[in-house]
């Protein structure tokens, strides 16, 4: 039942199955869980000693410079001051070259292999707007995406929820693993003669009120800080600083801490633009990857290649466990050198955009997903 390489109609059928025997899903997540070290927390951005040292502490050590400097670190506003990468001398886009120049090795990389497709949507898909709600993808961008889903299993892993992130895309043949991934729902109808053919999993459910009661209290807290905008994203709340003065990041960082001092069950992380926080459990955007090739019937498979793009921290849990796996790879969305396991670059959405459409030619000379791409009614 767990054969390799399958055929995306033999992941359909398999899905049946395995939305059977939830249980074992379940299995098999304690099972990553207790084999995998818990990944560092994202977001604390290595800062100097002495840097540390001079930090302002509050409750249990917590250092709020030190998430001003992080929030600096991931959401460049000083464009010059940030090296580019054309002119970081070359070395990180050596080490991290464009996905699009490397396209023909990838494709070798990939010979013979079931590549399943990972997307991020903030910033990867859709471009990084003030307002967060108003964070669309283009039309073009949608029908590349729905392509994409026609020649490989796809799922978009976002931090927001995934009703939130499905409003967005609107596509219903895509898996969707919302809330970091603490949100996993498999593709709409899988079978029409089966109706609980749905994949759905939810491993911080427990967390939920208490996700509530803090949200509130962020809304309340944060008020007074203009730009500042709390989103509950269901098994997690972010809070956006995109049109936060960057004078004020240290107010609001205080403010968010001074929240989560009466929370431990909760944790704080770093995105782009955005303080997260979530349930501590042992659940990330990698496991999220982990549980879903699973679910696709890849856990022992060497002939699987998976390739995740994203543009923040969040991405790097996922870019690590495919490093550690040594399959497929990660591409980080930038357009700055950075710290990063991915293994290739791309430097925003056009260019993703650019790799996904590449990759269903390449596929649609290689196999008979070009009737099915054909086929797509225009959106
Ligand atoms: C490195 O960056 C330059 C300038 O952005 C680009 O023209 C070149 O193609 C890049 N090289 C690789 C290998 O990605
Ligand atoms: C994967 O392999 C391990 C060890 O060979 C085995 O215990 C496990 O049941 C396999 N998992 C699946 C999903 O086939
Ligand atoms: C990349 O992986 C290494 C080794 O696991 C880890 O120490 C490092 O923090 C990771 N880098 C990022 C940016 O997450
Ligand atoms: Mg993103």
């Amino acid at each position: 039942m767990f054969a390799c390489g399958l055929s995306l109609f033999a992941v359909v059928s398999f899905l049946e199955e395995i939305s059977k025997s939830i249980g074992a899903c379940q299995n098999v997540v304690s099972d990553a869980k207790s084999a995998q070290k818990p990944p560092a927390p994202p977001g604390f951005l290595s800062i100097s000693r002495k840097k540390l040292l001079q930090n302002l502490e509050i409750n249990a050590g917590a250092r709020v410079n030190a998430w001003v400097d992080s929030m600096r670190a991931s959401s460049p506003t000083h464009i010059k001051s940030t090296p580019s990468i054309a002119d970081d001398g070359g070395s990180w886009n050596l080490s991290h070259p464009s996905a699009l120049e490397m396209f023909e090795q990838i494709i070798d990389a990939s010979k013979g292999k079931q590549i399943v497709m990972f997307l991020d949507y903030d910033g990867t898909l859709s471009p990084i707007v003030a307002d967060p709600d108003r964070a669309f993808m283009s039309k073009k961008m949608r029908k590349t995406v729905r392509k994409v889903a026609k020649c490989f299993p796809t799922a978009i892993v976002s931090g927001r929820c995934r009703d939130k992130v499905y409003n967005f895309v609107k596509l219903a043949e895509l898996y969707y693993a919302g809330s970091h991934g603490m949100d996993i729902k498999g593709p709409e109808k899988l079978s029409k003669s089966n109706k609980d053919t749905e994949l759905l999993f939810q491993p911080a459910s427990e967390f939920l009120p208490m996700i509530d009661e803090v949200y509130r209290q962020l809304v309340e807290t944060t008020k007074s800080t203009a730009g500042a905008k709390v989103e509950n994203n269901k098994f997690c709340l972010s809070v956006h600083f995109r049109c936060v003065d960057e004078k004020k990041w240290s107010e609001l960082a205080h403010q968010v801490k001074s929240v989560l001092k009466d929370y431990p069950k909760l944790r704080l992380t770093q995105g782009r633009k955005v303080l997260e926080i979530r349930p501590t459990i042992k659940w990330d955007k990698g496991k999220a990857l982990e549980f879903l090739l699973e679910s696709l019937g890849f856990a022992n498979c060497t002939d699987v290649f998976p390739v995740y793009i994203g543009d923040d921290r969040t991405d790097e849990d996922a870019f690590k466990i495919l490093r550690d796996r040594g399959q497929g790879f990660g591409i980080l969305v930038s357009k700055f050198p950075k710290d990063t396991n991915a293994s290739y670059s791309l430097q925003e959405p056009d260019e993703v955009m650019d790799f996904l459409r590449r990759l269903v030619e390449q596929k649609e000379l290689s196999v008979d997903c070009k009737s099915s791409v054909e086929n797509l009614i225009e959106l």
